[in-house]
């Protein structure tokens, strides 16, 4: 951990603020940081690859109307066979670097027909739906210190100035790397999840650990199985994604901007 910190302390004079780990939807995000530094993974000692299409491995650092921003492009998930602790390497990098508030996006499904594919969903609450520790139902962890109330009121009134609606919920993840079943999406909804996805919960908590306030935003591209007769497609996961990058990507400029005004940054 300490020589992976000081590879980066050398190679950039980041004064590390907000971090933002990019899921799909928000690949391009780093574009739009000025005096841009970007190092791939592969530079990084100890740092692994990630595997999955549409995930580029590297860290870009920079600024964002005056306020240090830290982007994560590629992010590491436990199907690809990554322990918690490989999973988390990105969290406890940012917490080394001195990061005080953390943005998780991640694509997700819809248990809602209310939250239609393209919708934003801000996580006011997770659920562990992996199964990891055994068959106990999941149990729904909502606020502090996994889901910063400060960030989510920041977002809200980001996303409000942006024009975009910001649905809130319940954030399941789920082991994969398949898509759930009809049934395993109906039992979840059931325990009140709204939306059902691969990551971010492993990173939320990783930042609870830290005292890292974090927030976890959704882009929600597909509606869940069962939801609708429609079969889901990684396609059609990589298409709305594409779709919403606009408006997600201006709502998340937003709320750093916001990020940087609360926090003094
Ligand atoms: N399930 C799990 N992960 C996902 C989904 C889904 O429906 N959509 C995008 N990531």
């Amino acid at each position: 951990m300490i020589e992976m910190t000081n590879s980066i302390v050398d190679r950039t004079d980041f004064n590390g603020r907000v971090a933002i780990v990019l899921g799909s939807g928000l690949g391009d995000f780093a574009d739009n940081l000025s005096k841009k530094t970007i190092i791939p993974y592969g530079d990084i000692p100890g740092y692994p690859q990630p595997t999955v299409e549409g995930h580029a491995g590297e860290l870009v650092f920079g600024e964002l109307a005056g306020i240090p921003v830290l982007g994560a492009k590629g992010r590491f998930h436990f199907y690809e066979g990554y322990d918690f602790n490989t999973v988390t390497l990105p969290i406890q990098l940012f917490h080394k670097l001195g990061v005080n508030a953390l943005i998780v996006t991640n694509a997700a499904g819809s248990t809602r027909l209310s939250m239609p594919p393209g919708s934003l969903m801000a996580l006011t609450g997770h659920m562990d739906g992996t199964f990891r520790n055994g068959p106990e139902d999941p149990k729904i962890v909502t606020g502090d210190p996994f889901h910063s109330p400060q960030l989510l009121t920041l977002a809200q009134s980001a996303f409000k100035k942006s024009v975009v609606d910001l649905a809130e919920g319940i954030y399941c993840w789920t082991m994969g790397p398949g898509y759930e079943t009809p049934d395993e999406i109906k039992y979840f909804r059931n325990l009140g999840a709204d939306a059902v996805g691969m990551s971010t919960v492993p990173e939320l908590q990783a930042a609870a650990k830290f005292g890292l306030p974090a927030i976890g935003i959704s882009c929600i591209t597909n509606f869940a199985s069962g939801i609708t007769d429609q079969p889901l497609s990684h396609q059609e996961v990589m298409d709305t994604a594409e779709a919403v990058k606009e408006k997600f990507t201006r709502s998340i400029i937003e709320l750093i901007i916001n990020i940087g005004r609360e926090l003094n940054l």
